[in-house]
């Protein structure tokens, strides 16, 4: 066979398999036997491999798995991956029915999905084809999975529109897959995994791909990342696009008229979610209308068009076997119950959190008592009430101690609190906790630094600060127990790369009290550097919004001390960045530019700024990027092939500008 010929045959089998592989796998709906499939799939295979020059990354064969990775690339999000409010009954869905009507009046409709138990996922794709897939991590950064999630089937490698999109969904691992998985693992003597989302997530964090591809996972896409000029001006419509284009979405939406519908819809799924094939821990109710959605908003964390309704949790009884005290960051010492393990939605439980003396005093809890345990929105052990009729007389009181059980300092209570502290600033429990904190995710977010290994190395005493991480040796590494070349090669690098972080990650890792990670956000946007934030005085603080007086204290108190100034020099030494990296929205007020207090929309493809590129521009100079025109936008910018959005600008009298005058306009 020559190339042309070869050519013209790879292309009719990577068709005929496409068209196969999306009636199976999209479509659910199988239209050739698997033998055909298989046979078909063989021919790809040997002919790809006779003329490897033909091999193209979209090919039904480049889902078999092989990539093997050293480590996971970072990916930054170009629209962040937000999380949801919840929900959990029905006042819960009135209320935010009623927030909603406050702002959109009472001309709207709502969609209602199913909440799908698997691991967020977003997918890039450009002109078409798939290039990129990553975790949701932080919301704002997350791990590069392309390799494995090319091995997803119902993900299409290419659209069948030449279309450039991010669109979110969660992949996940459908009940019988993760039922054949644990029996098999259980024939080889392995460790089984608790259920299908943690069985999902850990396939999907392989570094060897061949191991996702032999997992069975499946995706439901839920979301596009930015709609941009594709004309979709809602979010059914936006589904129904990603039906069009290729994607696997999931068909028990509906849309709802009322809220008393949305409830009908949530009760009916609470009755037949055993019935699924796959796990469901929620129903998700969102805005239908973009336009809508954008006048709503969005909080730091999560959207105000639309809730997560989370099922009710499942209760167990066990037995309290004792009461344990651990020590966090701040001082507080907290109470743990210790059970007898019991299987609660999905994984065992061992320990819950009791939180103070005074809830163990009103939910009169005793050591030795029955207890119903339940995890609060399912993830969070914690002990509901105790069975006092079946006490045998035999069960103990608790008292929390007077001195701390790590280093023997008095415990107090502070004014209007109801933890117990330990305010010695040298005990040990702390300042690990405090090092585990700085490691942790919102924070510097450094991989393979977790608990255990933290706390080996500070009871080794080879980090007794945070500055010390950055001291770190192979020599020093290689030494703890369970690290490898390889683990130790990949630490380091992760904590080569923290040094970049932007200022908000280390400012919330340096855990200065009362500063949570979107105080630290905030702060880090408005000093853009640590030097000008140690040297705010407490009015300058103040004056920020969201500032209150405890927080500003804590910050003036903070950089006042000599041990903070020398952490931080040292930081610095390391060579940990100190400024802010993000885009830094201004205040109507304090711009001269056009743009201030403007609501901007956004249409068309522009030439030489990518749409996010504008957005930031426009913000940073004091404007406001809505997604939808409407009588509140005061200018659209239309690119090439601006469409409806353009066309509603023009009924409105909105006035238009084009790419050029907005250029200029930006570098004025
Ligand atoms: S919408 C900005 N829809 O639930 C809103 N999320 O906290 C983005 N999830 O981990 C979420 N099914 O991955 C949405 N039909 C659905 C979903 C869904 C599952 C997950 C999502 C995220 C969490 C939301």
């Amino acid at each position: 066979m020559d190339l042309m010929a070869a050519q013209s045959k790879i292309n009719d089998l990577r068709n005929l398999l496409n068209q196969y592989g999306y009636d199976y796998y999209v479509l659910d709906k199988p239209s050739v036997p698997d033998a055909e499939y298989d046979r078909l799939l063989r021919e790809l295979i040997e002919l790809e491999e006779q003329f490897p020059e033909l091999k193209s990354s979209d090919s039904p064969t480049q889902r078999i798995g092989g990539v093997i990775l050293e480590m996971f690339e970072k990916v930054e999000h170009r629209t962040p991956m937000l999380s949801l409010g919840n929900a959990f009954n029905e006042q819960d869905l009135r209320d935010f029915d009623r927030r909603i009507r406050q702002i959109a009046g009472d001309d709207f409709s709502y969609v209602c999905e199913l909440k799908i138990d698997g691991l967020a996922v977003s997918l890039r794709y450009e002109d078409g084809m798939f290039v990129q897939g990553a975790t949701r991590g932080d919301g704002t950064i997350g791990e590069d999975i392309t390799s494995n999630l090319r091995t997803i089937k119902s993900i299409p490698l290419r659209l069948k529109e030449n279309v450039t999109l991010e669109v979110r969904g969660e992949a996940f691992m459908p009940k019988r897959s993760f039922e054949a998985l644990n029996k098999a693992k259980e024939e080889r003597g392995e460790e089984l995994f608790a259920n299908p989302r943690n069985a999902a997530a850990g396939s999907l964090r392989q570094l060897d791909s061949k191991i996702a591809a032999s997992r069975n996972l499946d995706v439901f896409l839920y979301g596009i990342g930015n709609t941009g000029n594709t004309g979709i001006e809602s979010h059914s419509e936006g589904l129904d696009f990603l039906d069009k284009v290729g994607f696997k979405t999931n068909q028990e939406r509906r849309k709802c008229a009322t809220i008393d519908e949305v409830i009908e819809y949530v009760n009916g799924w609470v009755e037949k979610r055993p019935n699924l094939p796959y796990d469901i821990d929620g129903i998700v109710i969102k805005v239908d209308s973009l336009q809508q959605q954008s006048e709503l908003g969005t909080t730091a964390k999560s959207p105000r068009w639309a809730i997560a309704y989370k099922f009710p949790a499942e209760e167990v009884v066990t037995t309290l076997l004792d009461i344990e005290l651990s020590v966090g960051r701040t001082g507080v010492v907290t109470p743990t119950a210790i059970l007898v393990p019991v299987k609660v939605a999905g994984t065992t439980v061992q320990r819950a959190s009791l939180h103070n003396e005074d809830l163990i005093r009103e939910k009169d809890i005793k050591i030795g008592d029955q207890v119903v345990v339940k995890k609060a929105g399912d993830i969070i052990p914690e002990v509901v009430n105790v069975l006092a009729e079946q006490r045998t007389g035999k069960e103990k009181d608790f008292h929390m101690p007077t001195h701390c059980p790590e280093c023997e300092s008095d415990l107090v209570r502070l004014e209007g609190e109801v933890a117990l502290r330990c305010i010695n600033p040298k005990c040990p429990a702390q300042i690990r906790e405090g090092l585990i904190h700085f490691v942790s995710r919102n924070a510097m977010n450094i991989d393979g630094l977790g608990e255990k290994v933290i706390s080996q190395l500070f009871a080794e005493k080879l980090i007794e600060d945070v500055a010390d991480i950055y001291k770190l040796t192979q020599e020093q590494l290689l030494a703890l127990e369970r690290m490898g070349v390889k683990s130790v090669s990949n630490l380091l690098q992760a904590i080569e790369a923290s040094k970049a972080n932007s200022l908000e990650k280390l400012l919330f890792g340096l855990g200065i009290r009362h500063v949570g990670a979107k105080a630290a956000k905030t702060l880090a946007q408005h000093f853009g550097s640590m030097d000008r934030l140690a040297d705010a005085s407490k009015d300058e603080l103040l004056s920020i919004n969201e500032i209150g007086d405890k927080m500003a204290e804590s910050v003036e108190a903070f950089f006042e001390k000599e041990e903070a100034q020398e952490l931080l020099q040292e930081l610095k030494d390391a060579g940990v960045n100190m400024d802010y990296k993000g885009a830094k929205p201004v205040s109507a007020e304090e711009s001269d530019s056009i743009f201030a207090g403007k609501t901007v929309v956004l249409t068309g493809k522009l030439e030489q700024l990518s749409r996010n590129e504008a957005k930031e521009k426009i913000e940073a100079l004091g404007g406001n990027v809505a997604g939808s025109v409407s009588k509140k936008t005061d200018l659209v910018i239309a690119g090439e092939d601006a469409g409806s959005k353009l066309a509603k600008a023009q009924e409105l009298s909105i006035e238009v500008w084009d790419e050029e005058k907005l250029l200029e306009e930006l570098n004025k």
